[in-house]
């Protein structure tokens, strides 16, 4: 098969949600498909994700399961798709928010009692300011929720996003009588428990009282009919450009649990979704048909098992092949490395791979080489963009509680920061360090990583700061007079970047009004410049 045959095959997704709307569950059944199984990982990451609320030793175990989880990729209508796993736990957010630069598309699963709710909306965020194609699930119809054009309004006004519905739910909770494909004209009766035949989907020319009322009975008939014609004066025909572009967000309504809605929204999704997307590089935009192989390092997964320090850094391919045992150029250390055994995520196991093509996520063994962004390619220098850090939400100064462990504090922090636990900023007057972070359990991650993985102990110190964030100006007097004014609030990031550490909204507020000329922003490029020889 050629190269391109091998990228359009390719379709690289991850399903955004808030906890417990039911993306586990989708993940299952789109694995049930497809063929492919890892669900017994799957259905053991959300036990454990869930009594993960209190403790953070269970994040421990998270981590280790999560690997297996992290892409699960299948074979379905002769496409190839790779799932990417997207962590729910509010803690895991920064690294669900990175895993989105790997992927072309997104399914966004909304539970259809609760609605839009406070992680969706970030997620989507993060997916909007990237253009990438979403397609909406309305999750849960066996149980009873709020109205169907309710929530398309919600999802219009909380998430910013233009919907089309592409299927029209019959009733809900006990009255669910099943839902009509606008997309295909097709009604499919609803039986709980996945006991859906092929006998239950009824091919429809007519919406009209006489065709529909044997299947559903006069009042649903009657009640589709008119909400169908809501939908056709209020919203706009399906428009495939309008998806790809990311203006357009197409909305399936189903019973995830019940295996109910899935196979629809698998098949339009593979018929609109996007096969592997250029991606943008400091230098030009690289396109995936390119014969010469380019890919970035999204994600960084440590070892559990302290003993062993090796890492596993989750390579998404841009363009070309990638082939095993070939030098490929690190542009950030400019040195060649070559792989014995990267991993491809295929079916229940691991596997070694020889080749890999662009949208395909390989696992590459590291004993420290990478960090988040870094780019792997033939020779050329790039710096692929849109893999951003954003502002943390906590903050603590974080000391060394061990004279003698200086060297390994540092050590264990800069890894840890690599991989992506958390952010580092070191302040600019006193050389003080801060730890932001997401979710407070983070600081006991960390605490306990420092102490078993590299044997240093750090203590926290309360330090009140609102947000991070990264300052640019144009005008050197200006950016000079600024820093001059808020001295004790200027850190360097670890890539080196100017921050201001806002103390609060107010601070924040008087910095801008009172320096017009300097830009703030809550996220970061991570561009890792080449060390200087
Ligand atoms: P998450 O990954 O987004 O956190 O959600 P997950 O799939 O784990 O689903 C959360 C809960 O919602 C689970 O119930 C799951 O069974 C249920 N669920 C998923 N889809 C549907 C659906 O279509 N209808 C209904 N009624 N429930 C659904 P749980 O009791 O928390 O866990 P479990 O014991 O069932 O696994």
């Amino acid at each position: 098969m050629s190269h391109l045959d091998e990228l359009q095959k390719r379709r690289t997704f991850g399903i955004v949600s808030h906890p417990d709307a039911g993306k586990t569950t989708l993940t299952e059944k789109l694995l049930l498909f497809g063929g492919a199984i890892q669900v017994a990982g799957a259905v053991k990451s959300n036990k454990i994700k869930k009594h993960a609320t209190s403790d953070f030793m269970e994040i421990e175990k998270q981590r280790g399961i999560s690997v297996a989880t992290s892409v699960m990729a299948f074979h379905y209508r002769e496409k190839k798709i790779n799932i990417l796993d997207t962590p729910g736990h509010k803690d895991f957010a920064e690294d669900t928010f990175r895993t989105l630069s790997a992927v072309d598309s997104a399914i966004v699963v909304i539970d259809v009692a609760k609605g839009v709710e406070e992680q969706t909306e970030k997620l989507v965020e993060v997916c909007r300011m990237r253009e990438t194609p979403m397609i909406v699930f309305i999750n849960k119809l066996d149980r009873e929720g709020k109205d169907g054009f309710d929530l398309l309004d919600e999802i219009e006004e909380k998430l910013k996003l233009k919907v089309v519905p592409l299927s029209w739910p019959i009733g809900m909770g006990q009255r669910f009588k099943g839902v009509y494909n606008i997309y295909k004209g097709e009604l499919i009766l609803f039986q709980p428990h996945g006991k859906q035949a092929d006998e239950e989907l009824i091919r429809l020319t007519d919406i009209d009282l006489e065709h529909l009322q044997p299947h559903i009975g006069e009042e649903a008939a009657e009640e589709l009919i008119e909400e169908l014609n809501i939908i056709r004066e209020v919203y706009d025909r399906f428009d495939k450009e309008a998806y790809l572009s990311g203006h357009v967000s197409p909305v399936f309504f189903g019973s995830a649990v019940n295996n109910f809605g899935v196979k629809e929204l698998l098949d339009c999704y593979v018929e609109i979704s996007p096969s592997p997307l250029p991606r943008k590089a400091e230098e030009r935009i690289v396109y995936p048909e390119e014969p010469k192989f380019t890919g970035f390092v999204f994600k960084i997964h440590a070892n559990i098992d302290p003993k062993h320090r090796d890492r596993i850094a989750f390579l998404r391919i841009v363009s070309g092949t990638f082939q095993r045992n070939t030098n490929y150029f690190h542009g950030r250390l400019n040195k060649k490395l070559k792989f014995s055994n990267p991993t491809s995520f295929m079916a229940a196991k691991k596997e070694i791979i020889d080749h890999a093509y662009p949208g395909d996520i390989v696992g590459l063994y590291d004993s420290g080489n990478f960090k988040i962004g870094d780019t792997l390619t033939e020779g050329e220098v790039l710096h692929f963009t849109g893999i951003p850090s954003f502002s943390p939400e906590l903050f603590r100064f974080v000391n060394n509680a061990d004279p003698m462990k200086y060297k390994q504090l540092a050590k264990g922090l800069d890894q840890l920061m690599d991989e992506g636990v958390a952010q580092l900023f070191t302040l600019k007057d006193s050389g003080r360090k801060v730890i932001g972070t997401v979710g407070s359990l983070q600081f006991d991650v960390i605490q306990y990583r420092l102490e078993h993985e590299y044997g240093a102990k750090c203590a926290y110190e309360p330090h009140r700061i609102y947000k991070a964030l990264w300052i640019e100006c144009e005008d050197e007097a200006a950016l000079k007079a600024f820093m001059e004014r808020r001295r004790r609030d200027i850190a360097y990031d670890k890539d080196g970047q100017l921050v201001f550490l806002a103390e609060s909204k107010w601070a924040l507020k008087m910095a801008q009004d009172n320096h017009p000329e300097v830009s703030f922003r809550t996220t970061s490029e991570v561009v890792h410049k080449a060390i200087e020889e």
